[in-house]
């Protein structure tokens, strides 16, 4: 039997997943690794920790699948998009990768805004320049760190700093370079004007590929440390949406998925590129070569939920699991609308449709009638609405959305969600028979890219079933509560604004 392997640079840790050629799951494993946040708004991590990650998982993942390692015909490698690794001339690590979710980079998004021009940069990358992208990350360093960037030659995104260590080569793939605000996502590739606009040398950045190209073979040297075998193909791979697009077969216009995980992500695949023209969602290229996607990226969505959790509802005594299927329980409890309670999710700020880094939080509506109960159900609600936004400005902008959404995610698990998904977004929402997530959509990339599947299309039809028995059907009558409920949600940012940036120049 042939095997496969996709390795996740996550935020939180690495998944390591292996599937036989017929998709089926052999053996997974997870490493965690810290976040630091020397700052309020900043998010590091030492990549260090990434590759000893991904060594121990490769090789305890392996071992508990049994198998032998020159039967693994291809790696697909995935993770948390837009961070940046800086490295020197010896390839070493010169500082701490800035992650996604930080938001340090306000005055360089501006910066570059400015050099490149908005509706220029616009055109080239279909994307505004956004804090958690990695060109304003580069220009941060450069405004404020001078030393440490006279010495960087090259920077790297997360997935593709693990790939360098795996392979010995510099590459990245298109869906990942696409958030980088120095990327062409039209024509694919690097954007000669933007760099020279912006002063910075091409030789910076890694050759770029598409997902399912091969970028370079296991080293000796890692080979010994990881128990792949030594000149197994690594392929491009993708960053964790889109390689998650694959996972859950969002590879043809119409499809649309949902993921309820720290963050919210709608996704949905395009055969042509049609970016937003207000920019409220992101325009990137698919892992599909030649295809596109579109997505709205909520910071704190699960997220949200998680809070809560810790904030209210840990009692140190009870499981992770157990406490949040007590919280549902709750919020079961209580009618759709919560008795007039909404909540707004932007606790890190917000990214889509709001690229906001000082949007909060806000219960509003709170009285004395409101419990527990009312609370769970309201933050559950208010991060509904949120994904609504970006399915609402998909089909505003004439992106095709059939009517039945495919859900993932750890807020996916609970029935309670499903429904009120189903209910909010006024359409079906199903789980899928199987869900690895990003790491699933990698190994199928390194199928295709070794020659074991004909393309990621027929091979996503193939491997990837919707699972019936968790079909979720809307409630014309809570439709029609939740939509009164949704006009008044989105009027509340608009209304709030410009208090969150008083908020912010107070606090
Ligand atoms: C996508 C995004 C996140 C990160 C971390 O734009 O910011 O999905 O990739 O998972």
């Amino acid at each position: 039997m042939e095997y496969l392997v996709g390795i996740d640079v996550g935020t939180s840790g690495v998944k390591v997943l292996i599937i036989d050629r017929d998709g089926n799951v052999v053996s997974s494993g997870t490493e965690e690794y810290p976040l630091s946040t020397p700052r309020a708004g900043w998010a590091e991590q030492n990549p260090a920790d990434w590759w000893a990650g991904t060594v121990r998982c490769l090789k305890k993942t392996i071992n508990k699948a049994g198998i032998n390692s020159v039967d693994i015909m291809g790696v697909g490698l995935t993770g948390q998009m837009h961070g940046s690794v800086f490295l020197d001339r010896e390839n070493r690590v010169v500082r701490p990768a800035i992650l996604w979710c930080d938001q340090r980079t306000t005055k360089e998004c501006a910066e570059i805004t400015r050099d490149v021009g908005k509706k220029r940069v616009f055109e080239i990358t279909c994307n505004p320049v956004l804090t958690g992208f990695q060109a304003p990350k580069i220009i941060w360093m450069r405004n404020n760190e001078p030393e440490l960037y006279k010495s960087t030659v090259k920077v790297l995104l997360p997935k593709d700093y693990i790939r360098f260590l795996l392979t010995g080569e510099f590459a990245t793939d298109v869906s990942d370079a696409s958030g980088t605000s120095m990327f062409d996502v039209r024509k694919r590739r690097w954007s000669d004007e933007i760099l020279a606009k912006l002063g910075l040398s091409k030789t910076l950045l890694p050759e770029s590929f598409e997902s399912t190209e091969i970028t370079g073979y296991i080293t000796k040297e890692a080979s010994k440390m990881t128990g792949l075998n030594e000149q197994t193909p690594v392929v491009a791979g993708a960053g964790d949406q889109a390689a998650g697009g694959v996972g859950n077969g969002i590879v043809e216009e119409g499809l649309v998925s949902v993921s309820l995980g720290t963050s919210g992500v709608v996704f949905a695949h395009s055969d042509k590129v049609s970016p937003d023209p207000k920019g409220r969602l992101h325009t990137f290229c698919h892992a599909v070569p030649g295809r596109w996607h579109l997505m709205g990226v909520m910071l704190s969505a699960g997220g949200s939920f998680r809070w809560l959790r810790d904030t209210f509802f840990a009692d140190g005594k009870d499981s992770k699991k157990h406490t949040y299927d007590a919280m549902t329980s709750l919020a079961k409890k209580v009618t759709p609308g919560s008795e007039g309670l909404i909540f707004l999710p932007y606790l890190t700020g917000e990214r889509c449709p709001y690229p906001d880094p000082e949007a909060r939080g806000v219960f509003f509506g709170l009285s004395l009638k409101h419990k527990k109960e009312h609370i769970v159900r309201s933050v559950m609600e208010g991060v509904t609405f949120g994904l609504k936004d970006s399915i609402r400005i998909m089909q505003e902008i004439g992106v095709p959305v059939c009517a039945r959404f495919r859900i993932s995610g750890g807020g996916g698990k609970s029935d309670l969600w499903c429904q009120m998904m189903a209910d909010i977004f006024g359409g079906n929402t199903v789980r899928l028979s199987s869900e690895e997530g990003p790491s699933y959509g990698a190994a199928i990339l390194a199928g295709v890219g070794t020659g074991l599947y004909k393309d990621v299309v027929s091979a996503c039809k193939k491997m990837i079933k919707e699972d019936d028995s968790s079909l979720f059907k809307p409630d014309k009558k809570n439709n029609t509560v939740y939509n009164k409920f949704y006009g008044l949600y989105n009027n509340l940012y608009k209304v709030l604004k410009e208090q969150f940036d008083n908020l912010a120049e107070i606090s």
